[in-house]
């Protein structure tokens, strides 16, 4: 049986820069691993099957093509496991739940099928977030979110995230972004302090945001509601949303102003990042 955590993963900053001909975009974003995310396991069995548990799984419960289902056939065509996931992060969210699930499903199967396929363009096939996902490291997501490259040495730090409960889908919120293309950050090699890197965030921008308070004004509440917690110093939303982040000292004060958010039916974290070592990408 292998068991992999597959972390939730967060925008910092997102910039859309350009639009390809087949509809995509092609991004400038960082994206770290803060240390909440879902379980997957996986153990040999003849058929390929997939139990789901966890406080979101009863939203997955229903979909019959799920991600993990088509990472598995994708590496393997034919071959049995089975899967197990316990999903603790909000569907649909803006902090890549399902490409996190399925990175993890990549890399589990590979190992228990003892493979030694490229993990990576497969990744890409079963969606733009699941590359960095598959490094589960800060990495900075250029292309459509495939081309990863090394990030500026990060602080340590807190963040809380929080998710008002709505499923925000990403091709909708593309679709309504308006507005011309914001180009490619200019970062540092290191950051120093919080503060340094906070600063360089707030010339940054997540270029989805308006589009997806639009579509659920309820994300601007989550907005208002982070940035009026004390020492918080930057709150944004991740991917096309609706989760959104602040960014506070340590992650101590993070998980402190995460347990005074008391809106019901909000579901809210705060802690550190999960991996802050950087590979050589
Ligand atoms: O690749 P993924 O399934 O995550 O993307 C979902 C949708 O989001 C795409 O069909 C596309 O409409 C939009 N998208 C985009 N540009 C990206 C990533 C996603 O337009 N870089």
């Amino acid at each position: 049986m292998i068991s992999l955590f597959a972390p939730a993963k967060v925008n910092l900053y997102l910039h859309v820069t350009a639009k390809r001909e087949d509809g995509y975009h092609l991004l400038d974003s960082l994206a770290v691993f803060p240390a909440v995310g879902d379980n997957v396991r996986v153990e040999d069995a003849a058929a390929l099957s997939l139990e789901i548990s966890g406080p979101f799984g009863a939203v997955l419960q229903a979909e019959a093509d799920n991600l993990l289902l088509r990472a598995a056939r994708l590496l393997a065509p034919g071959r049995g496991a089975a899967l197990h996931l316990e999903k603790n992060l909000p569907v649909a969210s803006g902090i890549g739940g399902g490409s996190a699930d399925a990175a993890a499903a990549l890399r589990a199967l590979s190992q228990l099928w003892a493979l030694n396929a490229e993990l990576p363009p497969l990744a890409l096939q079963l969606g733009a977030d699941v590359p960095v996902c598959l490094a589960s490291r800060p990495a900075r997501m250029q292309g459509i979110g495939e081309i990863l490259a090394t990030v500026p040495r990060l602080p340590e730090f807190g963040m809380v995230l929080v998710n008002p409960g709505v499923a925000v889908p990403t091709p909708a919120v593309f679709k309504a972004r308006q507005g011309g293309f914001t180009p490619a950050a200019n970062l540092p090699k290191a950051w120093t302090s919080v503060d340094a890197m906070v600063t360089d965030l707030l010339n940054c921008t997540n270029d989805l945001q308006t589009a997806a308070i639009g579509i659920q004004p309820v994300i601007g509440e989550v907005l208002d509601t982070l940035t009026a917690l004390p020492g918080a110093k930057l709150a944004r939303m991740s991917g096309s949303g609706a989760t959104c982040f602040a960014i506070f000292a340590t992650p101590a004060e993070a998980a402190a102003a995460a347990a005074v958010i008391s809106h019901p039916g909000w579901w809210r974290w705060g802690g550190g990042l999960y991996e802050q070592t950087q590979p050589d990408l």
